[in-house]
Formats: structure tokens, C-alpha cells, sequence
């Protein structure tokens, strides 16, 4: 969206700033400490000290990191954050970045440490009240050996003569307090936000109030769209809209025909009847299923129904007169990662809902600061019910992705009842939350069997269901042989044209979540 102008996002003036050193952990530690109910982001390491300064940060922490401190070009700090006066913790390549940057030794030593590991306090501040034998999780082969002047060591392990040490402003440590196991990690992380005397008020009821006030001075008396795709994050940021600004806003809901089994009923439901919010909902199959007659390669398959959709969209949505406003459901993950490193596009996410370059609205994107626990947070709190709030992502294209080959309307039909029998018999096991997706997927090939006394033609259903807390990799996840029994024989005794069911056991990587 070329033409397009982006909102501030309205964050508290405080934040506890997570500097990023490239390894996956920036973001735990920031939702750990937004756990702890303090606003923080994470930023990059080659910011200067007036830049860091210029954020107001009520603390900073340094993240681990793949690199060796020894290493000439490993990222480093200005050293000019160390005189700013605001509370430091490091973490792993944090904490040995700031002894080397102060004058002390990191050094090399024959054995690294890698997961569960005892560790022995000998005291300080920062592990106050914790035990002082616990266990921790450690990701290191380097490690401090001396401390730098003014600093004591608190804690060492077995292969980690320096695993805590601290100062009055400064503190590190060697192990990953932000990880599940670590069992008092979270315990530290709080400890450090109390003696650095940061006030720990932030909540979703804040979150809330912020966001109200800095969509209703955005947008004014003007008049706002939002797209729902059916998901978590267009619902949470349309009620969160509606809430600023009520009947200034106009949803539209494109059902593309690719939508699972009752979902466009629930949508309209929910947002039209439930929340009151004015909703354009355009029944838009026929165009989707023109489109992709003759198409079978996946990439081609996602173009037509992104293409469409915009079409489709356009035509809906040229009729809300004078809209300046377009809500977007954008995250925090997704600002994080789109500025960062990690660029190798496995799969062109053609997110229904992007818009074209020609459309010249500014963006209203209410959720830009929050993980996406947090939306859920908010969603509930906004009295979104529980079925959109914790809907399993589901990807734009629909069930387009979920059936292999041609897609057909004879086909959606196939699919969506099969998946249907997934969810339903997962969520009757209480196995919903715990998996990240589960789905059925329709492939394009058929096998024979035999029902009662007759030969049987039919097309298999792959059942995936995939544990994941990133999206990057994920799982397989293990269902109970009876659960997985219940959907076998249920998909084939009331799907017609079903005769055979598959659990897909490969993770990701190798595999991808989405079969196309
Ligand atoms: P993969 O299949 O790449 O999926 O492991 C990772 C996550 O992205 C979702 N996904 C998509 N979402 N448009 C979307 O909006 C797409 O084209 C698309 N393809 C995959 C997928 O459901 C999973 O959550």
C-alpha cells in the first residue's frame, strides 16, 4: 500500500526495551515482561545512546544471541547506554556482552552447557528469596570467567563459574530466565522490574483505554473500513474500532465460498447481531470458484483468490462513501519480523485483505503493540465469544490451500464437512487450545475400499493437526489413538465420497503447516 499512511501506534511512555541479538528470544522475554504487566518492545542493538534515550525506557534488557563476544563484528552496545543511568539486565549473550564491554573476561572453556542445569546461588540481590540450589536453562558455550570492577557474582553452575552477577544498576545473567524451564525465570524477571523500580500496571484494561482514545483522535469524525476475514486479529481490531468510534465504522465480510463449515453464519452473528457493528456481507463464491476452474499449482491458486478478493473488496466497500480509514489487524510478531532479517518467503502469504497499491487510506492498526495472547486478551475483555477468540489461524486462502488440485464447489463441500468432524471431535477431547491448527486437507487422488458388500471409489482425508508456538516450526501433534479412531470413523460414515483417512506425522521443517 503504497499511498498509504501509517498510524502511530499509541504505546505507554515508558517501555522496557528488549535489545534484540538475533536469536529467537527477544520476543519471549518481551511477553514475559509484559506478563509481569509492563509495556515493552524490542529493538535493535545498533541504535546509539541518545537513540536509546530518546525512547524513555524505564529499563533495558539485552537478549541472547547467537554470536561469541571475542568475535570481531559481534553486535555490540554503544557503550554510552551503560551512563544513561537506567536499569540493565543481560541475558546469556546480554550478560556476557556486558562483562566483556565493562572489563571483564569472557572466555572460551572446554564444555558449553546446553538445557536443564543445577545451579548454585551464593546470594545478591536479583535472586533474593529464590532457592538457593535450582534448576536453570542454559544455551552457552562461552562463558564469563571474571567479573568487571564493581560487579559480585551471585550464582555459578558446574561448567559456568560466573551463571549471575549484578551491580546496582547492572545485572546479568548466563541462563534464560524468559523460558518454561526455567522454573523461577519468570520469579527473576519480576525481581529485577521491582528493585529497578518499574511500576508493574500495565494491564489489557489499559490496553483498551489507550487504543480508544488514540483511534478516536486519528480518525475524528471520519468514517472507517474493516475487512474480517473471520479470524482472531480483524475481529479483535473491528470491536476495538467499534468501541473508539461505533457507527463510524463499516465492516465487510467477503465470504469467498473457501470458508470453513458455518463460519460465515457466525461471523455475521457475532458482528452484526452480537456487537451491533454495521457489516457489508458480500456472498462472493461464484467469482472465487470462476476463477480458480482449470487451476492446480498452488502459488497460481493463492493469486487468483488474493486478485479476486481485492475485486471483490474494492467493489464492496466503493459504495461506504468518504472512508479515509482502513482498520488492519496487524501484530506486534509481524512488525517485529517484517523489520527484521529472517526474509526467505517459503510460500507468497497472500493475506486476504491485502489491498492494492492504488488505495490511498490511512491505516488504523489498533494492535499493532500486541502479541497475539494479548489480542485474545483483549477480544475477550471486549466480549468477543470464546469461538472467535480462540479460533486456530486459518490461512487467507482459505480452504483454496486445503485442497490439493483443482478447487470445486463439490469439493469445498467434501472438505468443509470432514473438517467439520476434525474440529469437533478434538474440541469433544479438550484438545483444541493445546493444538495450534487442525484441519482436514483433500487430496487429489482417490483409493478403493469396501463398504458393506460394495467397492468403494473415494477420495482420502489427511488429517494435520500441528503444535507450534512460533508458526516457524511446529510438530506433529500427538492425539490419543481413540481420538484419532472417533475421527476416522466418523469422517468416513458421514462424509459421502470419503473412504480412507491419513494422519499426517511430519513436522515443520521438513514439512510446512498447509499443504499447498
Ligand atoms: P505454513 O504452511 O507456511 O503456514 O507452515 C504457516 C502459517 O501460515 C498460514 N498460512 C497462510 N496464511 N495466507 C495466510 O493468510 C496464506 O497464503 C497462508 N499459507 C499458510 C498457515 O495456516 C499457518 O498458520
Amino acid at each position: 500500500m503504497s499511498a498509504s499512511v501509517h498510524a502511530a501506534a499509541a504505546t505507554p511512555d515508558q517501555p522496557v526495551l528488549v535489545v534484540d541479538f538475533g536469536a529467537q528470544y527477544a520476543q519471549l522475554i518481551a511477553r514475559r515482561v509484559r506478563e509481569a504487566n509492563v509495556y515493552s518492545e524490542i529493538v535493535a542493538p545498533d541504535l546509539s545512546a541518545s537513540e536509546y534515550a530518546a525512547l524513555s525506557p524505564a529499563g533495558i534488557i539485552f537478549s541472547g544471541g547467537p554470536a561469541s563476544v571475542n568475535v570481531d563484528g559481534a553486535p555490540a552496545i554503544d557503550p554510552g547506554v551503560y551512563e544513561l543511568g537506567v536499569p540493565i539486565l543481560g541475558i546469556c549473550y546480554g550478560a556476557q556482552l556486558i562483562a566483556s564491554q565493562l572489563g571483564g573476561t569472557v572466555t572460551r572453556f572446554e564444555a558449553g552447557e546446553y538445557g536443564r542445569t543445577d545451579m548454585t546461588v551464593a546470594g545478591g540481590d536479583l535472586l533474593e528469596g529464590l532457592p538457593r540450589s535450582q534448576s536453570v536453562w542454559m544455551s552457552h558455550f562461552d562463558c564469563i570467567s571474571d567479573v568487571p570492577e564493581g560487579f559480585t557474582v551471585t550464582a555459578s553452575t558446574e561448567h559456568a563459574p560466573v551463571a549471575a552477577f549484578e551491580s546496582d544498576g547492572v545485572c546479568g545473567v548466563q541462563y534464560h530466565p524468559e523460558v518454561s524451564h526455567t522454573p523461577h525465570g519468570q520469579a527473576v524477571i519480576e525481581r529485577w522490574l521491582d528493585r529497578s523500580g518499574i511500576t508493574r500496571t500495565w494491564t489489557m484494561a489499559n490496553i483498551i483505554d489507550e487504543q480508544v482514545a488514540a483511534i478516536r483522535e486519528q480518525v475524528g469524525s471520519g468514517r472507517a473500513i474493516c475487512g474480517l476475514s473471520g479470524g482472531v486479529d480483524s475481529a479483535v481490531a473491528a470491536a476495538l474500532v467499534h468501541k473508539a468510534i461505533g457507527p463510524q465504522l463499516t465492516c465487510v465480510y467477503v465470504d469467498t465460498g473457501l470458508m470453513r463449515k458455518n463460519e460465515s453464519d457466525q461471523v455475521v452473528e457475532t458482528f452484526q447481531k452480537t456487537q451491533g457493528i454495521e457489516l457489508i456481507h458480500v456472498q462472493a463464491a461464484d467469482d472465487f470458484f470462476v476463477k480458480l476452474a482449470g487451476l492446480t499449482e498452488p502459488e497460481s491458486k493463492r493469486k487468483a483468490i488474493g486478485e479476486t478478493f481485492i475485486r471483490v473488496f474494492e467493489r464492496a466497500s466503493a459504495g461506504i462513501d468518504d472512508a479515509h480509514f482502513l482498520v488492519q489487524g496487524t501484530l506486534y510478531p509481524d512488525i517485529v519480523e517484517s523489520g527484521g532479517k529472517h526474509a526467505s518467503t517459503i510460500k507468497s502469504h497472500h493475506n486476504v485483505g491485502g489491498l492494492p497499491d492504488d488505495m490511498t487510506f490511512a491505516l488504523v492498526e489498533p494492535l499493532r503493540a500486541l502479541f497475539k495472547d494479548e489480542v485474545r486478551k483483549v477480544g475477550t475483555e471486549l466480549g468477543l465469544p470464546d469461538e472467535i477468540v480462540w479460533r486456530q489461524p486459518f490461512p487467507g486462502p482459505g480452504l483454496g490451500v486445503r485442497i490439493i488440485g483443482e478447487v470445486t464447489p463439490d469439493k469445498v463441500a467434501v472438505l468443509q464437512e470432514a473438517d467439520h468432524i476434525v474440529r469437533e471431535v478434538l474440541r469433544d477431547a479438550g484438545l483444541e487450545r493445546e493444538i495450534f491448527q487442525s484441519f482436514a486437507v483433500l487430496p487429489d487422488i482417490r483409493s478403493v475400499g469396501v463398504m458393506g458388500d460394495e467397492r468403494t471409489y473415494g477420495y482420502p482425508i489427511i488429517v494435520r493437526a500441528v503444535t507450534s508456538e512460533d508458526v516457524m516450526t511446529a510438530d506433529w501433534a500427538r492425539i490419543p489413538y481413540d481420538v484419532l479412531e472417533t475421527i476416522s470413523s466418523r469422517v468416513i460414515n458421514e462424509v459421502d465420497g470419503v473412504n480412507r483417512v491419513g494422519y499426517d506425522i511430519t513436522s515443520k521443517p521438513p514439512g510446512t503447516i498447509e499443504w499447498e
